[in-house]
């Protein structure tokens, strides 16, 4: 599905940027970044936002609790917590 309109960028190339790890996207900004484009009317930055707290989700499930100090997706939850809505 196309989550991006103005980029074509469907959430399955959304969530091919989101695998754990010191490169991870923390924000949609970097997802944008990560697929070689860059934000343009911003409508999809909810959804995107949506797809990234969707995979913070399950990698919690997969992973537990011994990694999350350390989980690069746990801090995608952080670094929108200090976005303005
Ligand atoms: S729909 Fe994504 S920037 Fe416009």
């Amino acid at each position: 599905m196309i989550v991006c309109s103005c980029n074509v960028l469907s959430d399955g190339a959304v969530r091919s940027c989101l695998s754990p790890g010191p490169g991870c996207p923390r924000t949609p900004a970097q997802v944008y970044a990560c697929l070689g484009c860059s934000p343009k009317c911003g409508r999809c930055a909810r959804t995107i936002r949506s797809i990234m707290q969707k995979a913070l989700d399950e990698a919690a499930h997969s992973c537990g609790s011994a990694c999350a100090s350390t989980c690069s997706l746990v801090k995608v939850q952080t670094a929108e917590e200090g976005i303005a809505a």
